[in-house]
């Protein structure tokens, strides 16, 4: 059983590396951390770092994840390996840029890139983003899913991963007490879906609200509530078409072993308890696409 202890980074191909930089540190607000060639490495918590772009294919995504120590990354590498997932070690030059002592990287059986690292790198300062969009920290993930049933057997049969909920066939997974840290979402693709961060309050959500309808910035669902999770959210598009979320007051997990996950109808109901319709094709319900 692989043990994943948090979620950590994805890396992003971008068409236009000086574009997403501008739009991740005064439309997102996150932290320009360092730049290292072709790639920029940006903070929106404690870390070292929690998003990369790298100019290159838009299509190119990684989403890591941290384990507890030296040996849970060798014996996770065997265990992969054993599953038939080829794995690749991260070089030492890959670990320096990573900021990570060690990493493996492999494929989830929809083909997404993921990557397990030991011993990232704190950021030693604080976060200071020059936006204000009350970030609180890089929180989850949805990954598009070529096959759920099979993604969901391998998050939480090869992975400590539970399901908290599903909306459809979606399962939304957790991997600590936060309600979902991974969510794999029926598509025709792979690759990284949306990428959440958290902030503060309503408040924050609803400024950003106002703030990004004002930079002609695409609102792509809510403001809203999920009724899985509880918490309030704004999604809106970022570079490359790739969805961003900020959201308040996700729902902790904190009974293990009384927790059942709930089946909630793949509706737009299930996706937000205020009445707001998501513009985003994974959220939306298409009967007989759910299999
Ligand atoms: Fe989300």
């Amino acid at each position: 059983m692989i043990s994943l202890n948090d979620i950590r980074y994805v890396r992003l191909g971008t068409a236009d590396l000086e574009g997403a930089v501008r739009y991740a540190t005064e439309i997102l607000g996150l932290q320009l951390a360092r730049r290292e060639g072709k790639s920029a490495y940006l903070r929106a918590d404690d870390r070292e770092h929690t998003l990369v772009y790298t100019q290159g294919n838009p299509g190119d995504h990684v989403a890591a994840f941290d384990l507890k120590s030296a040996a849970e990354l060798e014996s996770a590498a065997a265990e992969l390996d054993r599953a038939g997932h080829a794995v690749r070690a991260g070089t030492r030059v890959e670990c320096e840029q990573r900021a990570v002592d060690a990493f493996i990287a492999f494929k989830d059986p929809s083909g997404n890139a993921i990557e397990l690292v030991n011993r990232p790198a704190h950021g030693g300062r604080r976060y200071f983003p020059s936006r204000d969009a009350g970030i609180t920290g890089f929180s989850h993930i949805g990954l598009h899913s070529v096959s759920p049933r099979k993604d969901e057997a391998f998050w939480t049969t090869m992975c400590n991963a539970r399901v908290s909920d599903w909306i459809g066939e979606a399962p939304l997974l957790r991997i600590d007490p936060v309600h979902h840290r991974i969510a794999l979402f029926p598509s025709k693709r792979n690759g990284v879906q949306h990428i959440n961060h958290q902030v503060e309050s309503i408040d924050d959500i609803m400024r950003s609200y106002y703030f990004l309808r004002e930079k002609n910035v695409k609102i792509r669902f809510g403001p809203g509530r999920h009724p899985t999770s509880g918490a309030m959210f704004l999604y809106f598009e970022g570079p490359d078409g790739m969805i961003y979320e900020y959201s308040s007051g996700v729902r902790m997990i904190t009974d293990e072993a009384g927790y059942r996950p709930r089946q909630f109808p793949p509706a737009s109901s299930s996706y937000c308890a205020w009445g707001s319709k998501p513009d985003i094709p994974e959220f939306q319900a298409s009967p007989g696409s759910n299999g």
